[in-house]
């Protein structure tokens, strides 16, 4: 349960807000940090999680670098504080304008996802008259085991180049000049819980360095992602994932070359556990077969439980943990009937008025709030 003491914070704000805990944030970044480096591992922060400057901040101040999917995020990364030669962009979709923005900055690697990205990349680096770096994001047919809408890494879905067009990329970047291919990045999904997606992922990885080998090509880095999962049913007592367990499965796997860079592109698992949603109850409605507990947050603070039916902890902060317990489902004020945050939840007696706390949203949460209904934008609370 979220420290009650938080309660008398809470009490004279305006709700829903959201609450974020920097001093978990700073322990959870240590952690990765510490693990990543018994490797020598680069870390980025991948910034659609959450891009809350206090949250920058923090992230900034353990030294890693960005891994943005939009102008806009590498715009943010930098003016945060984020170095350009530590900024990787991804995204099927890098508009003219976003390309263009990216290059006068020098990132360290736009990360290519189709072969009509390349030829507009080249174009544009050479009417700026520069160098675009570049990586292959490649799809490497490995299933995540996650949420459909949240795979990446199966040919069916729209990222990265397949397998099949690997001749034909390397015979176009013959013809384009103002790339420099320097490395291969994947991404297979998020919130994976289970690691043997990563193992997986590790020998396609170890294929596909051999395969460019045997063409020529060497890479100075391989950026593997980002995916790892948090722990939403025990967000206290798993409140860090498991990054010793996650780092080691790459290097006891990977057969990485001499000098060759491994990057990460963590988001979820940096700031997903630091953050809670904090919402009042603001009535109690008997249904027919259930009691709604009815909130003044909804789908347009938290769209997670909506869209990918996903599971957040509820807890009741005023009334703390007693018995006995009764269900609710626990639903916001939108009018949409999915706009509910979980059905059947088990909270002591739930009144108007009460503080409910809507764990594990620091990840996905405020960077995808709407406003639909044209509900305001919630504060944040450190
Ligand atoms: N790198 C790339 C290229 C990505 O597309 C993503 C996430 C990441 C890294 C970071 O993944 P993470 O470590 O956070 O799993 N809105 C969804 C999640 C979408 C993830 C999109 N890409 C959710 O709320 O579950």
């Amino acid at each position: 349960m979220l420290d009650p003491k938080l309660l008398t914070k809470f009490e004279g704000q305006k709700t829903p807000l959201y609450y974020y805990d920097l001093d978990l944030l700073s322990q959870t970044l240590k952690a990765a940090k510490t693990e990543a480096d018994r490797y020598g591992y680069h870390l980025h922060y991948a910034f659609k999680a959450n891009c809350t400057p206090e949250v920058l901040r923090t992230i900034h101040s353990f030294g890693l670098g960005a891994d943005c999917v939009s102008g806009n995020e590498v715009k943010c990364a930098i003016e945060n504080g984020f170095d350009s030669k530590h900024v990787v962009f991804a995204g099927v979709g890098k508009s003219d304008e976003e390309i263009i923005y990216a290059l006068e900055k020098k990132i360290f690697s736009f990360n290519c996802e189709s072969m009509q990205e390349l030829e507009v990349i080249n174009e544009l680096a050479g009417k700026l008259n520069k160098t675009a770096t570049i990586a292959l994001r490649l799809n490497p047919n490995v299933d995540a085991y996650t949420h459909k809408y949240i795979t990446t890494g199966l040919e069916e879905n729209k990222f990265g180049i397949n397998a099949h067009e690997i001749d034909a990329v390397l015979l176009l970047l013959k013809r384009l000049p103002n790339l420099r291919l320097s490395g291969l990045h994947f991404h297979i999904g998020s919130q994976i819980t289970d690691l043997v997606p990563f193992k997986k992922l590790c020998s396609k990885v170890n294929e596909f360095i051999q395969l460019f080998e045997q063409k020529g090509i060497h890479f100075s880095h391989i950026n593997v992602g980002g995916g790892l999962g948090i722990n939403y049913k025990e967000p206290d007592t798993q409140a860090i994932p498991d990054f010793a367990a996650y780092f080691c499965i790459f290097s006891e796997l990977l057969e990485l070359r001499k000098g060759q860079e491994l990057h990460f592109e963590l988001g979820r698992a940096l700031v997903g556990n630091c953050g809670s949603l904090i919402s009042r109850v603001l009535y109690i409605k008997e249904g027919i077969n259930t009691n709604f507990a009815i909130l003044d947050a909804g789908m347009t603070e938290l769209i997670r439980p909506a869209l990918y039916q996903a599971y957040h902890k509820i807890e009741n902060l005023s009334a703390g943990n007693v018995d006995p317990m009764q269900r609710y489902d626990v639903v916001g004020p939108v009018c949409e009937s999915s706009d509910c945050f979980g059905k059947a939840v088990s909270l002591p007696e739930t009144k108007r008025g009460d503080l409910i706390a809507i764990r594990s949203t620091g990840a996905y949460g405020e960077v995808m709030a709407s406003g639909y209904n044209l509900r305001e934008k919630a504060k944040a609370v450190f």
